[in-house]
Formats: structure tokens, sequence, C-alpha cells
């Protein structure tokens, strides 16, 4: 369904967002192999955060869901049932690569697929620790969802990441919660870090020495009662409307700070754009504050090597704040947005090609001019909920009322994004 956004001249006032997509998923398929029952408030609201716990109940775990909170019946390590159908992960790539771990460990085989766009992703970056776990797979080309996933005994490995995946570390980690030993994950560069603070809560025994990761098994976890912030990457729309739009004013409220995922705020800071903090605290190992952004006038960045691992889903909208900085932005070593939801870098450009917005484009990245103006389109999310709300926030930049195709795509991660939009929207 096609969505139309008008022009604003400021975004003004307080919002609160749905809780942490990538907490929400860890928190969820840890429930579901602890014992007893977990309460999990602020579970994501999104999409995909539905699909892991459509899984988890397929396994034959009871979860209760109202408003505000989710209640996942564990039943311990032994406690998953075999499929009756096809897992259906939906869209999202985090639940078919980070629940993979705990089902090559059942004494089961089972499927899991997932829509058009994540039956085009690759999955042989989980496949691959895991096979050397002893699991067993079977995949479309090789590579490809759906995934045919023969459950094994799994032994503990010493793995090196050989990209920066939390999601693929992650895989690693839920597959060693059931093996007989230590497993070790080495990072080479360092990424989101959820993994680790949820396994520490549920009761693993897990150490982190700089960028190496031990976890030793096989674990016995326990249900605990939890919080989930505030997703900063859907925060990091309404802090990009408010330094393109002169004059905002914004608060966002219990937003997620955790330091492996707050490169947003220091590179916003190092385009002159600075954020303050305020009401700080943590729930669950994980940084939680409020954010406070009033617009100025953004200089432009390079974003290269670690940053780009760091920043990784931030780019969309990242790219739409270079477009109106001084002096543009430059992304290099971003192969990796290549296959995410969509090509990142050609559905990046296709739009702003559309909006008139000058864009070079390179395998791994590409560079935007700064002071540019968005003229009114017709825009496409192509499926992709990052696109979708990235060039909503370029559309209240345009010179008139722009139509984004296949809108819908927000529900993904953000359900709730336009109301917000419009409530804060003058
Ligand atoms: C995620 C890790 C990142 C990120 C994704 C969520 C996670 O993916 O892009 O949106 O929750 O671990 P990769 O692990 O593929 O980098």
């Amino acid at each position: 369904m096609p969505q139309q956004i008008f022009p604003a001249r400021t975004v003004n006032g307080a919002v609160s967002l749905p809780g942490d997509k990538s907490i929400s998923h860890r928190y969820a398929m840890l429930a579901a192999i602890a014992e007893g029952a977990t309460k999990i408030h602020n579970y994501s609201t999104g999409a995909d955060c539905q699909s892991t716990l459509g899984c988890v109940r397929s396994l034959g775990i009871e979860v209760e869901k109202i408003p505000g909170k989710v209640t996942i019946h564990g039943k311990g390590a032994a406690g998953l049932r075999e499929p009756a159908e096809m897992l259906d992960a939906g869209n999202s790539g985090s639940t078919i690569r980070m629940l993979s771990g705990i089902l090559a460990a059942q004494g089961f085989t089972c499927r899991i697929g997932g829509d058009e766009s994540l039956s085009r992703r690759p999955m042989d970056r989980i496949m691959k620790p895991l096979t050397e776990m002893g699991a067993a797979f079977e995949a479309h080309q090789g590579r490809f969802p759906p995934l045919t996933i023969h459950g094994r005994t799994l032994h503990p490995i010493e793995y090196t990441l050989p990209m920066a995946s939390a999601q693929v570390k992650t895989c690693v980690l839920f597959g060693g919660l059931f093996g007989e030993g230590t497993t070790t994950v080495h990072e080479p560069v360092r990424t989101r870090d959820h993994s680790e603070l949820a396994l520490r809560e549920f009761g693993a025994d897990i150490d982190v020495v700089r960028r190496t990761i031990t976890l030793r098994g096989p674990a016995h976890l326990q249900a605990r009662e939890l919080t989930v912030p505030g997703d900063l990457s859907s925060a990091a729309f309404f802090l990009v409307a408010a330094l393109i739009l002169p004059g905002s004013s914004l608060t966002i409220h219990g937003v997620g700070l955790n330091p492996t995922r707050s490169a947003l705020l220091d590179f916003l800071a190092g385009m002159g754009a600075p954020t303050k903090v305020l009401e700080l605290s943590q729930t669950g190992g994980e940084l939680i504050g409020d954010i406070l952004i009033r617009n100025t006038r953004a200089k432009g960045g390079v974003l290269e090597k670690e940053q780009t691992a760091a920043l990784i889903d931030e780019i969309p909208v990242l790219a739409v704040l270079g477009a109106i900085s001084e002096n543009g932005l430059v992304v290099r070593d971003a192969a990796e947005l290549r296959v995410k939801e969509t090509d990142r870098i050609a559905t990046v450009a296709e739009n702003f090609r559309r909006m008139g917005v000058e864009i070079t484009v390179q395998p791994d990245g590409f560079e935007i001019p700064g002071k540019q103006k968005f003229h009114a389109a017709e825009l496409d999310s192509f499926g992709d909920h990052r696109i979708a709300m990235a060039f909503s926030v370029a559309a209240l930049a345009a010179d008139g009322p722009s139509t984004i195709e296949n809108a819908e795509a927000a529900s993904v991660s953000f359900p709730e994004f336009y109301d917000t939009l419009r409530r804060i929207a003058e």
C-alpha cells in the first residue's frame, strides 16, 4: 500500500519507540530453552519479532501476549518439539540465522524459510560453523533458504568470524549452549553484544575478553523478567528528521544505548550534530536513556571500516542526512549492505535518483555530495522496512507531497512509524 508523505517545516515533541528488535529476538529464543516462565516487557511490536514468536510456538512452547508484555513458558534445553510444518521466519534474517543455532542442536530434523526477500539472503555464513559443530543442512542452491536442518549432538568449536556479523556470532554461541565444553568465538570487529548480555542474564557461563567470547556448555538457563529498551535503530529516523528540518526539537524516551549500538550518536556528534542523553539507567545489563536533539546543520562525514559495521542498519537514513549536510557523506567498506532485506546500495540510489539527488555508487559503498535539494517523487520501499522509513524522512524535506510504494514494509520493525511521524511533523 502506498503512503503519501507531505513536506513538514519541523518535527517537535516526544516519541517512544517499539522494543529493540535485536534484543527482543534474543530474549524470546533464550526464554524458549530456559526453565520456567520468562516475562518480557516492551517486546518489539515489529513483524520480525512476531515471526520469532511464531517459530517458538511451532516448536511447542506456549507464548502469551498482552499489549506491552509477552510471557514465554520455556521448557528447558530439551523441551522443544519437532514442528509439524516448515518454520516461518517471514522477512527476518535474525530469526533464521540465530534460531538455527538452537535448531541445529535438537534431536529432530526441521525446515525453516521465509518470504521472497529472505529467500535471497545467504545462509552459508551460519551453515559453515554449525556444520563444523556437527549439524547437517540442505539449502536452496547450497546456501539460500529454505533450510533443512538435521539436528545433532553439537560439539564446541573455536571459530573466528569471517565477517562482522552479530547474527553469526549469536548462532554459534546458541549452538554452544548445547555442547559439552567450551565454545570460543573470535570477532575481527566488535559487533553488537546483546547475545552476550542476554546469555549472562539467563544464567549461562560466559566470558568476554576483548573480542573473544567463551561459553561453557551445556547450559541450564533460567527464566527471567526482562524489559526491552526502545530501538535506537528506529530512533535514527527521528534523529535525522530533526536534523534536516530547521527549528526541530525532539525527545526520544527509553532508548537502548548499549555502547556496541550507540555509534550513531558519536557519528552525529562528529558531523557537528550532538545529542544529549538524560536519565541513563540499566536493565538486563543494557543501558537505556532519553535522547534530546535540536536541529543543527550537520557538516557531513566519512563512514568506513569498523564504523561502517557498527552503523550498518542506520546507513540508509544517514544517506538522507548526508545529502542535506554541508559536505555530504562517503560510505566505504559496506558490501554487507548488498545482502540486507534489499540491496540497500541499489535501493538508496534508485530513490535518490527519483528525488533528483546526486549519488555515486561503488560495489561496497557510495558518495553523496552535500547541500542538495529533495524533489517530491514516487518512491518505493522495495519491500525493505529501513528504506520505507528513510525515504519517508527524506520526503518531509521535499518540495511537495511524495508517495512511498510498499510503505507497509515499515511494520517489519516499526508498525507505529507513520502514526508517530504524523504526530510530530508540523
Ligand atoms: C543484527 C545484526 C546485524 C543487523 C541486523 C540485526 C542482530 O546483521 O544488520 O539488523 O540482531 O544481530 P548482521 O549480523 O548480518 O551484520
